[in-house]
């Protein structure tokens, strides 16, 4: 995506560095962009597809952004993700764990009636497991360093209700609502703040292989999703949201699970 100079930049985040996780593409792509804009000194954009990912940080600029590949499955390379940005840049301020999969399996639409279970294994390792993996060392990393820092990640609107089919992604969002709740109370005393953004339907490539739809009726399909009629959702506005998270302008907030859903009839 080209990158907008919508936001006029700011200095809500000077000086701060940052780790986004899935920031290669849709939505972590584009908060690394704002993260830029309103002044973070260091955004390190950690993902599996190392030639996307590479090219949002170049189209940053490397002075402010890099590149590491980190597949979250594996709790030793998001151990290496934050020790490095720790090593490089001297500490570690904010946390956007946002990497996540919407299906594992094109054959089937887990229903409670004919659900893969490995499919949602895959699905967990990614969504459940590797969001724990990235709060823990994130914390960890804030807490050895005496960061009062500000850990954000991505649920969804799916965190909150049922569906008929999909029910893997659906407990999988769940239980990054669980784990924030439960990592914000033991945050508190360090100073650390734990919260979720939850977007409705964005036009991003996990969406497009979670329902399968192209890219014609991108628009129309997920502007049908919202109350409020100003379009579709996109991925800067919930990067607006994760700015405001991110930064002081939330600094009591904490534990919270901020939709940025138009109002969603889900
Ligand atoms: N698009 C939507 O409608 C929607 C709605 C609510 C929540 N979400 C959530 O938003 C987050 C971002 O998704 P998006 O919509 O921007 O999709 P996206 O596909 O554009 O981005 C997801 C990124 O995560 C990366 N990723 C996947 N598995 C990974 C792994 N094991 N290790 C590291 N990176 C990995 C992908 O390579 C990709 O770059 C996800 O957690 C998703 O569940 C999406």
């Amino acid at each position: 995506m080209a990158h907008s100079n919508s936001t006029s930049p700011s200095n809500k985040l000077q000086g701060k560095v940052a780790i986004i996780t899935g920031g290669a593409s849709g939505m972590g792509e584009a908060t690394a962009s704002q993260f830029a804009a309103h002044g973070a000194r260091a955004i390190v954009i950690a993902d599996v597809q190392d030639e996307m990912g590479q090219k949002v940080a170049a189209s940053i600029g490397s002075n402010v952004c890099t590149y590491i590949h980190c597949d979250v499955r594996d709790e030793e390379q998001v151990k290496n993700m934050v020790d490095s940005t720790v090593k490089a840049h001297g500490s570690l301020d904010i946390m956007f764990s946002n990497a996540g999969m919407g299906r594992a399996t094109l054959t089937c639409d887990q229903t409670a009636l004919d659900m893969d279970l490995s499919a949602y294994d895959k699905i967990m390792a990614v969504n459940a497991r590797g969001m724990a993996a990235c709060v823990k060392h994130a914390a960890k990393a804030m807490v050895e360093g005496h960061v009062k820092g500000s850990i954000i990640c991505t649920a969804s609107i799916a965190a909150s209700v049922g569906t008929q089919n999909f029910a893997d992604y659906v407990m999988s969002k769940h239980a990054v609502l669980g784990l924030m709740r439960c990592a914000s109370l033991k945050m508190g005393a360090y100073g650390i703040r734990v919260n979720c953004v939850s977007p409705g339907a964005v036009g991003t490539p996990l969406l497009k292989e979670l329902l399968g739809y192209e890219n014609e009726e991108e628009d129309k399909i997920v502007e049908s999703y919202y109350y409020l009629k100003a379009g579709a959702l996109r991925p800067k506005n919930v990067a607006d949201a994760v700015v405001f998270l991110a930064s002081e302008d939330s600094e009591f907030i904490t534990g919270h699970n901020l939709a940025v859903d138009g109002g969603c009839k889900a």
